[in-house]
C-alpha cells in the first residue's frame, strides 16, 4: 500500500478548543506576544515542542499501574535500569527529572571555568549549563549543515577538523570532555552518521579527551542511519542505537523525546570516579539514585517508551508525517530546512520574510502569524534564543532565523497536519503583512522562555 498509516488505534481523546481570531489577538497580546506565555488551551494545534508532549502507549499506561513507589532499590527502578542499560550499555545509570538536569550534573562535576566544551550544535540548555559553571560552550557543525536549503543526509555531522584544531589550538587539558548532539535539534533535527560518531571518537581517543552524546533522538537517529548509511539496512534500530553508545564515554538524556514519556531522564556513564560525583550531586538536587527525581510509575513508563521508540513501524510513521508536510511546503514554494528532520520542521523566516530584519526577529514575526492565522503554537529559533549580547551590549544576532514546528509524538492525525499546511499557507500568501517585534523585557538566562515583545511600527 501506498498510504503509511499511523500505527496505532486512538482509545481516549483530548478536545481541541478553536478560538476566534479577535479571540486569538487578544491572548496573543496578552501572552506579550510570546508564545512561550500563552495558554496551552488557546492553542488548536500545539507544536511548541516535542518535548515531554506525546501520547502515551496502553502498555506505558499498564506499567504505569504496577509501579513500585519504594524510596530505594524499587522494581520499577530495576526495569528503568534495565532498559537503560539494554540500550547504552553503561555502567553507571542515574535517572533524572529531565535532560537538563543530567547536562546541570554533568557541567557541574567535569567542567571548570575556562574550560571548553565542543559540541555539533549545543541545546540551548546544554550551553547554558555549560557556560554556567564558566565553561565555553563551542559549536563545530559540519559545512553542508549551515546551508539550509541543501537536501544532504547527516547534516547533523560534526566537523571533525574544526574540531582538531580547536583541541590543538587551546590543548586537550581545557577540554573536559567533547559532546554530539543526536539528532541536531538546534541544527534543524538533522542526522549525525555513525562514520562521523566514528570519526569524533577517534580524535578525542588520540588526544584522550572522553565523549559523551546528547541523546534526546537517539531513537530518531538510528531510524536516519538505517535508512541513509551503508551497512545499516538491515540492522535492527536497537543496534545501531547499541553501536552509537558503545563508542561514548557518557550521555545525557531527556526521556521526555525518545523515551516516549512526558517527564523524565538520565545520565549515565562508564566511569567509576565520574559516577561517584555525579551521584553526590544527584543525591543533593534531584533524589536518591534510584528514582532521581521521577516517581517510581514514570520509571516504568520509561522502561517501556525507550523501547517502544526503537520500533522500526513507528519510526517509519513518525518520519512519514513529517515528510507530509515537507512536500506540502516544497509544492507551495514555502522556503524550509532541506532535508525535514526527524521530529520537527524548520521554516526559514529570514527568507519567508525578507522584509524584517534579523534585530526585528523575522522568527517571531512568523510564529506569531501562525498563531493568528490559525492557532498554531509554533517556536523561534533564532536571534532570540540563540543572539548574543557582546561586552558593549550590542546584540549579535543568530546565522539562522528558523521557525520550528515540532511534532509530538504520536498525538496529531494526517487531518491535522493538513489543517497546518492550510495555515502556512494563509501566512505566505500574506507575508507582506507581517511585522518585525522588540523585546520590551527579558531575564538574564534563556530569554526566549519569558521575555515580552511589541510589534514594530
Ligand atoms: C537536544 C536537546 N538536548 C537537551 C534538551 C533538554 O532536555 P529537557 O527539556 O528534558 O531538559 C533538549 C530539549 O528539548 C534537546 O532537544
Amino acid at each position: 500500500m501506498r498510504t503509511i498509516i499511523e500505527p496505532f488505534r486512538i482509545k481516549m481523546t483530548e478536545p481541541i478548543k478553536m478560538l476566534s481570531r479577535a479571540e486569538r489577538i487578544e491572548a496573543l497580546k496578552k501572552a506579550r506576544y510570546n508564545v512561550f506565555l500563552l495558554d496551552a488551551e488557546d492553542c488548536c494545534i500545539d507544536l511548541l515542542t516535542d518535548s515531554g508532549t506525546g501520547a502515551m502507549s496502553t502498555e506505558q499506561w499498564a506499567a504505569m499501574m504496577i509501579s513500585d513507589e519504594s524510596y530505594a532499590g524499587s522494581k520499577s527502578w530495576k526495569k528503568f535500569e534495565a532498559a537503560v542499560h539494554e540500550i547504552t550499555g553503561m555502567k553507571h545509570i542515574l535517572p533524572t527529572h529531565q535532560g537538563r538536569a543530567a547536562e546541570g550534573i554533568l557541567a557541574q562535576a567535569r567542567v571548570k571555568e575556562g574550560d571548553i566544551v565542543p559540541n555539533n550544535s549545543h541545546f540551548d540548555t546544554t550551553r547554558a549549563n555549560m557556560e554556567y559553571v564558566g565553561g565555553k560552550a563551542l559549536d563545530f557543525l559540519c559545512p553542508e549543515g549551515y546551508d539550509l536549503g541543501l537536501d544532504a543526509p547527516f547534516k547533523g555531522n560534526m566537523d571533525v577538523e574544526k574540531l582538531e584544531t580547536c583541541i590543538k589550538e587551546n590543548g586537550a587539558e581545557k577540554i573536559p570532555f567533547c559532546m554530539i548532539t543526536i539528532t541536531n535539534n538546534t541544527g534543524g533535527g538533522q542526522p549525525v552518521s555513525m562514520e562521523n560518531i566514528r570519526s569524533v571518537k577517534s580524535v578525542l581517543d588520540k588526544y584522550g579527551i572522553p565523549f559523551v552524546i546528547d541523546a534526546c533522538r537517539f531513537a530518531e537517529n538510528s531510524y536516519f542511519i538505517r535508512e541513509r548509511e551503508t551497512g545499516y539496512e538491515e540492522k535492527s534500530l536497537l543496534e545501531i542505537a547499541r553501536e552509537i553508545f558503545s563508542y561514548a564515554d557518557a550521555a545525557t538524556m531527556s526521556c521526555k523525546k525518545d523515551g516516549l514519556a512526558n517527564i523524565g531522564g538520565f545520565l549515565v556513564c562508564n566511569n567509576d570516579q565520574w559516577a561517584e560525583a555525579f551521584k553526590n550531586l544527584l543525591i543533593l538536587r534531584e533524589g536518591f539514585p534510584t528514582y532521581g527525581g521521577l516517581a517510581g510509575r514514570d520509571l516504568e513508563i520509561i522502561a517501556v517508551g525507550l523501547m517502544e521508540a526503537l520500533e522500526y513501524d513507528y519510526q517509519v510513521y513518525r518520519h512519514a508525517t513529517v515528510e507530509y508536510l515537507g512536500r506540502k511546503l516544497s509544492l507551495m514554494g514555502v522556503p524550509f530546512v532541506q532535508p525535514v528532520g526527524g521530529h520537527a520542521v524548520f521554516l526559514d523566516a529570514k527568507e519567508f520574510l525578507p522584509h524584517i530584519p534579523p534585530p526585528q526577529y523575522p522568527g517571531i514575526g512568523l510564529v506569531n502569524a501562525l498563531y493568528i492565522e490559525g492557532g498554531v503554537r509554533s517556536v523561534e529559533l533564532g536571534s532570540v534564543m540563540f543572539g548574543r549580547i557582546d561586552e558593549e551590549g550590542n546584540e549579535i544576532p543568530s546565522p539562522h532565523e528558523l521557525t520550528r514546528l515540532a511534532f509530538p509524538r504520536r498525538v496529531y492525525t494526517q487531518s491535522h497536519f493538513d489543517y497546518l499546511a492550510e495555515v502556512i499557507e494563509a501566512v505566505w500568501e500574506e507575508r507582506e503583512k507581517i511585522t518585525g517585534y522588540r523585546i520590551t523585557y527579558q531575564p538574564e538566562v534563556l530569554r526566549h522562555f519569558m521575555c515580552h515583545f511589541e510589534p514594530t511600527p
